[in-house]
């Protein structure tokens, strides 16, 4: 594999020491949400689809086979987990590439989707990442994100603050929503948890670029809207 000089340690170090684990723990806590958000953007047929940060493609079974998904991910030992789970179910609509989030290698208006499950708080510039990510979705291209953001509740957002430096040394940051999309050119389409003590906000927006309506981010309400239903997963 080349090198990644550019790239800061920990961003993929940590989980190319998790990554014989990372099934194990998170199979449970990530990707019945993970699926759910993919079923959710009925991604039609022919449709080309990135997933940033695909990790060891917990998310890969529910990406429709009609669709064409790239996967990419910084750590190799994360991509050889969702390697072995492409070839082991014949899965020829997904290829995995390993390349820096930060510096996609992808031409403008690549993809109609494109999906960051957990992957945000992990990059150490997330606001670059954003621009990455916009500038190779299309205009009107869907993006959904699923990541914790620092709660809106007060007494929840004190808490994220007391184990922040926890949380940074594995290479793990608590970010504002409103900071991450600051001057995004996004028209948000669902912005929601699957329950209420749920840690992680699922935000699925249209790229605005380009169109004439751009919506602000400032428009959204401060607190996230609930979903009737709630799910296993939390
Ligand atoms: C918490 S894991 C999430 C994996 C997967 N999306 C999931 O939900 O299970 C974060 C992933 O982001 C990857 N990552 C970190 N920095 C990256 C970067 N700059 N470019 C691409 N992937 C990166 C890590 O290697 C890791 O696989």
């Amino acid at each position: 594999m080349p090198p990644f000089e550019s790239v800061q340690a920990h961003e993929s170090k940590l989980y190319a020491e998790l990554s014989y684990l990372y099934d194990v723990i998170f199979t449970r806590i990530f990707a019945p949400r993970i699926h759910r958000v993919i079923r959710s953007l009925q991604i039609p047929p022919g449709a080309r689809v990135l997933e940033v940060g695909v990790g060891t493609g917990l998310s890969l079974d529910a990406y429709p086979h009609h669709a064409e998904v790239i996967g990419i991910d910084l750590a190799p030992e994360m991509l050889d987990k969702a390697e072995e789970k492409a070839r082991r179910h014949g899965w020829r609509h997904i290829k995995l590439l390993q390349m820096d989030a930060l510096n996609l290698k992808f031409d403008n208006d690549s993809f109609d989707f494109v999906t960051a499950f957990h992957v945000i708080s992990v990059v150490p510039d997330a606001q670059r990442l954003m621009k990455e990510i916009l500038r190779v979705l299309r205009p009107h291209g869907t993006l959904a994100i699923v990541n914790h953001f620092r709660s809106t509740n007060r007494f929840f957002a004190a808490l994220d603050n007391l184990i922040e430096p926890i949380t940074l040394r594995l290479g793990w940051h608590t970010l504002d929503l409103r900071e991450v999309l600051h001057g995004a050119p996004l028209e948000l389409l669902e912005l929601y948890k699957t329950n209420r003590r749920s840690l992680f906000t699922i935000l699925v927006a249209r790229n605005a670029k380009e169109a004439r309506t751009r919506a602000s981010f400032s428009s959204v309400p401060s607190s996230y809207r609930e979903q009737r239903e709630s799910t296993p997963a939390s």
